[in-house]
């Protein structure tokens, strides 16, 4: 695993930094739980060197899509500094790291949502190599094939479920290709096609976050940008959802980067982990090794 050598802190958690935090990251006990500050201030320390040939080998030197020290952020402002990331065609990556780190600026960045100062984007289609580091967020979608799949609440809750998912193609040259496409939808989701012609608010947790990526489904994208599937759901949900991104990137090819709060869900479900802070990369592995990992363990897994 990518890492810098420099070891996080030489002390125990237990007496320094473990506290009765009520907030802080999932899967622990409270009384194992650190405080966000807490994690910040302990992750930061270990630096943000993941070299490139280390994030060239997870995504096994032949990257479907890569961003090159990229700096972006917003306004004048820079978030990311010289972010280095790839990811194969068809594996999932898993961005986790404290609040503000910058997680949702790398997938802002990927749709065209930031200002970007310096660095790339590029995606390999058919063993060519393009550059769309400066397309807008339709042009991503339409020309990139790539998909954001908005963080909670954006869908539309007096349109119904059918006209949610038309809306997904709103960049179709025809709206029947649209409707065809909401078909294929209903096809392969019961629960919404039972749902279609209910207003969306109707629809439970679980039901409205299917609705939101399988709008986002409607046009057919290669790379789904995901963040935060598993916020505000209830247990049952969640594993819902990974089943669908599951189902996604493993029956239909599907690229996936996704930012999770729920570390341990996330570094499951991922073939690739990355940490991040502060706008730069802290450590990097295959999920699995993240989490083994006894640093992100007691940062982020509550252990
Ligand atoms: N639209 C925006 N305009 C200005 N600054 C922003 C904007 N969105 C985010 N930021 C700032 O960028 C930094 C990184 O935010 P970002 O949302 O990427 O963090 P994050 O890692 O996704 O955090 P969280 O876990 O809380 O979602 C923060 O300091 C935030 O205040
Ligand atoms: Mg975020």
């Amino acid at each position: 695993m990518a890492k810098k050598p420099a070891k996080a802190s030489t002390k125990k958690p237990s007496d320094q930094a473990a506290k009765t935090a009520a907030t802080g990251y999932h899967m622990g006990s409270t009384d194992t739980v650190i405080s966000v500050e807490d994690v910040v201030r302990e992750v930061e320390k270990m630096g943000t060197d993941v070299s490139k040939d280390d994030v060239a080998k997870l995504a096994h030197n032949d990257p479907f899509i890569r961003i090159d020290n990229l700096k972006a952020g917003y306004g004048q402002m820079e978030i990311l500094h010289d972010f280095n990331l790839q990811v194969g065609r068809g594996q999932s990556l898993c961005l986790i790291g404290p609040n503000g780190a910058g997680k949702s600026t790398i997938l802002h960045s990927i749709y065209g949502f930031t200002n970007i100062f310096s660095g790339d984007i590029k995606i390999t289609a058919n063993g060519n190599e393009t550059n769309i580091t400066t397309l807008n967020p339709n042009e991503k979608l339409k020309k990139a094939g790539i998909a954001y799949i908005l963080q909670d609440k954006s869908v539309f809750p007096d349109m119904t479920v059918e006209e949610n998912l038309w809306m997904g193609g709103f960049l179709m040259e025809k709206p029947d290709d649209a409707k065809e496409a909401a078909e294929r939808v209903f096809e392969k989701y019961d629960r919404l096609a039972a749902r279609r012609n209910n207003p969306a608010r109707v629809l439970s947790g679980g039901e409205r976050r299917l609705l939101e990526i399988s709008r986002a489904l409607v046009m057919q994208p290669d790379v789904l940008l995901v963040d935060e599937p598993s916020i505000g759901l209830e247990p049952r949900f969640i594993d819902m959802v990974f089943d669908i991104l599951d189902d996604l990137q493993n029956n239909e090819g599907k690229t996936i980067i996704m930012v999770e709060q729920n570390a341990k869900k996330g570094l499951e479900f991922a073939d690739i982990g990355y940490v991040l802070v502060s706008g730069g990369l802290a450590m990097a592995g295959s999920g699995e090794e993240l989490l083994q990992d006894p640093e992100v363990g007691r940062l982020f897994l509550g252990g």
